[in-house]
C-alpha cells in the first residue's frame, strides 16, 4: 500500500514538475530584463563569471534590495519561477512572507469591527516575516553554481560604497518623505540630513550592507537567527510589533508545483497559490478560449475580456488564500466545465453589474515591487516578482540591521467587508492567521508554444494578474512575437470590485470607451500609465533570446 502511495506520489510530482517535451530550448545568448540597470548588470557579471541564471537571480535580486529599496528588499518576499535545462524541472520557489504567530484575526480591527485606518500598512504592526532572505539561500543551495556570498557581492558592494541617486529613487522618496522621515532609522538610511539627496549623490546603507554580509556568509541562519535576528525583534517589539525569534527561526520557503494550463497552442506556467495569478490567469483564458477574439472589434474584445475578469477576480475574493491553511478547489477552477459555466453568464452586449455577482467595496491603487528575467546560455530560467508591498513597505528599519520591514500583512483581508490598499474585496478564505500567508497577485509566469518561450512579470497590486492575459492574448495575436511591444502595449482592467473597467490614460480611442460605457461599464481613466513589465523571449528556431523592459518606467534589458 505504502509502495502504491510512493509511485503515485511520483507520478504526481512527475506530472507537477515536468513540462511539454517541447520546453527543452537551446539557447545562443543570454538576457536579463530587470527595472534597474545596476541589478542587470550584476546579473550579467555574475554569468560572464560562468554562473548559471539562478546565481545571476540572486544578484539581481540582492542589487534591487539596495539600488531600488522601496520596491523589494531583505524585509520583503515574492515568487520565484524556475526552469532547470538539465531535466526540465519547473517549480515555484514561494518566499513569500508568513503572519507572525502573534497575529490575530480582528488584529487591524476596531471594536465595532471597522479597519483601523494605515494599521496595516505603516510600522512594525504591518509587517510579515520576510522570506526573500530564506529564498536566495535556498536558490543558491539547491540551484547555483556559486557559493551564495560570491552571488551577493555586487549587493554587498553596493551598499557599502554606495550607488548614485538616480531620478526614479529621487521621485519615490520625494513622495513617501514624510514616512521616511517619521520612522528614525529609515530617516537614517533613506535620507540624507532628513531630505532626499539630490540625484547623482552617493547613497550608502553600510547597516544593510553587513546584514547582506551575515546572510551571505552564514546563509539563511545569518539572518533567521543570531544577531540579526536579536536586533529585528528587539526593534520590533519595542514599537509595537508582535514578533518573536520563534518566527524567524521557523521560517522556510516552499518549493510549489506551479499551474500549468493551455490555451490556444500555448502552454502556460505561472504563479500557484498563495499567489492567485496562476489559477485567476487560467480561469480568465479559459473563459476567453471560448470565443474568437481576434473576428471581434476592439470594444467587444475589451468587453469580453473586462467581463472575464469580474468573473474570474471575484473567485479569487471567493476562493483564493494560502493553500496550506485553506482548500482552494484548484481543479474546478482550472476547468472547462468551470469556465463554461462562468461563461455563460456573459451577455455580449451589455456589462454585468458585480452587484449581480455580489456586493461592493470601493478603492485606491497602488503600483509598486518589482520583476525580473532571466535566461542563461544553458537555458535554466528565472521569472521572480518580489515585494516589500507599498513603497517603502511598512517604512520601519528594524533597527541597527538596515533591513526595511514589508507592509504585505495588508494583502490579507483585515475582515471580509474590508477592502485591501488595492480595493481587492476581502474573504473567508484570505482572512489572517498565525503562521499564514497573505493572498499575492504576483505572477511570474512563462508561456511556451513552438514559436518559443515568454518569460514575464511585472508589479502593479491586484492589476498585475490583468496586465499578464494582456500580454498572453498580445502573444497569441501576434504573428511574430514582439517582446518590446508586448510590455509597452496599452492596458485595462477589472477586478470584479470595484465594478468599473480601468484604462490608461490617452492609449485607447475615445469612441471605443464611449462604445464601452453604451454597454453599461463605468470606464475610469486613471492618472497615470501602470505596470513595470520586463520580459524576455526566446525564439526557438534560433534559439536566440531577446529582453525588453517597460518603457513605462526605464529598467534594464540586456541580451548578449
Ligand atoms: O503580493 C501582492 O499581490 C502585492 N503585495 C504586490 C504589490 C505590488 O505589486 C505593488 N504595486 N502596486
Amino acid at each position: 500500500m505504502i509502495k502504491m502511495q510512493r509511485v503515485a506520489y511520483a507520478l504526481l510530482l512527475f506530472f507537477f514538475f515536468t513540462p511539454f517535451a517541447g520546453a527543452q530550448q537551446a539557447v545562443s545568448n543570454a538576457a536579463i530584463a530587470s527595472a534597474h540597470p545596476l541589478a542587470t548588470l550584476a546579473g550579467r557579471e555574475i554569468l560572464d563569471q560562468g554562473g548559471n541564471a539562478f546565481d545571476a537571480a540572486i544578484a539581481v535580486a540582492g542589487v534591487l534590495a539596495v539600488v531600488e529599496p522601496y520596491n523589494s528588499g531583505l524585509g520583503g518576499g515574492g515568487f520565484f519561477l524556475l526552469h532547470r535545462a538539465r531535466d526540465g524541472r519547473q517549480v515555484m520557489l514561494d518566499a513569500r512572507e508568513k503572519a507572525p504567530l502573534a497575529a490575530r484575526t480582528n488584529m487591524y480591527l476596531d471594536h465595532k469591527g471597522e479597519p483601523i485606518p494605515q494599521a496595516s500598512l505603516v510600522g512594525p504592526l504591518a509587517a510579515a516575516i520576510p522570506g526573500l532572505p530564506a529564498g536566495l539561500a535556498h536558490l543558491a543551495k539547491r540551484y547555483g553554481r556559486f557559493p551564495l556570498w560570491q552571488s551577493l557581492s555586487a549587493a554587498i558592494r553596493l551598499a557599502e560604497d554606495g550607488f548614485p541617486i538616480d531620478a526614479r529613487y529621487h521621485a519615490m522618496a520625494e513622495s513617501h518623505l514624510a514616512l521616511l522621515q517619521s520612522h528614525p532609522e529609515a530617516a537614517e538610511q533613506f535620507l540624507i540630513e532628513r531630505m532626499v539627496p539630490k540625484v547623482g549623490v552617493l547613497l550608502k546603507q553600510p547597516q544593510l550592507a553587513a546584514t547582506l554580509r551575515m546572510l551571505a556568509q552564514q546563509g539563511s541562519k545569518g539572518f533567521y537567527r543570531g544577531p540579526v535576528a536579536h536586533a529585528m525583534v528587539a526593534a520590533v517589539r519595542k514599537q509595537g510589533g508582535i514578533w518573536t525569534q520563534a518566527d524567524l527561526a521557523h521560517y522556510q520557503v516552499k518549493e510549489r508545483a506551479p499551474i500549468v494550463f493551455d490555451y490556444r497552442g500555448l502552454r502556460i506556467v505561472s504563479a500557484a497559490p498563495p499567489s492567485a495569478g496562476g489559477l485567476t490567469l487560467a480561469e480568465s483564458l479559459n473563459i476567453l478560449a471560448r470565443y474568437d477574439l481576434a473576428q471581434l472589434s476592439q470594444t467587444q474584445q475589451m468587453h469580453l475580456v473586462a467581463e472575464t475578469l469580474r468573473r474570474a477576480y471575484h473567485d479569487r475574493a471567493r476562493y483564493m488564500g494560502d493553500p496550506d491553511f485553506v482548500r482552494i478547489p484548484s481543479a474546478r477552477l482550472l476547468s472547462h466545465e468551470y469556465a463554461e459555466q462562468r461563461a455563460a453568464s456573459i451577455d455580449l452586449h451589455n456589462a454585468t453589474p458585480s452587484a449581480n455577482l455580489r456586493t461592493a467595496p470601493s478603492v485606491k491603487q497602488g503600483d509598486h515591487t518589482t520583476h525580473f528575467s532571466i535566461v542563461d546560455r544553458a537555458g535554466n530560467r528565472v521569472a521572480a516578482t518580489l515585494s516589500i508591498n507599498t513603497l517603502f513597505g511598512s517604512g520601519f528599519v528594524a533597527g541597527k540591521t538596515g533591513v526595511l520591514l514589508n507592509n504585505e500583512m495588508d494583502d490579507f483581508a483585515a475582515s471580509e467587508q474590508a477592502q485591501n490598499v488595492y480595493g481587492l474585496a476581502g474573504s473567508r478564505a484570505n482572512r489572517i492567521a498565525p503562521g499564514k500567508r497573505p493572498l499575492s497577485s504576483m505572477s511570474p509566469t512563462f508561456v511556451e508554444d513552438k514559436r518559443g518561450v515568454l518569460m514575464l512579470g511585472t508589479p502593479g497590486g491586484s492589476r498585475i494578474i490583468s496586465m499578464v492575459l494582456l500580454a498572453i492574448l498580445g502573444l497569441e495575436a501576434s504573428p511574430v512575437p514582439d517582446v518590446a511591444a508586448l510590455v509597452s502595449a496599452p492596458r485595462f482592467h477589472h477586478q470584479y470590485l470595484p465594478d468599473r473597467i480601468e484604462v490608461e490614460p490617452g492609449v485607447f480611442n475615445a469612441e471605443v470607451l464611449d462604445e464601452l460605457t453604451l454597454k453599461g461599464h463605468v470606464v475610469h481613466l486613471t492618472q497615470g500609465k501602470w505596470g513595470n513589465m520586463q520580459a524576455v523571449w526566446i525564439d526557438r528556431a534560433s534559439g536566440r533570446a531577446f529582453a525588453a523592459s517597460d518603457p513605462r518606467v526605464a529598467g534594464g534589458a540586456l541580451a548578449w
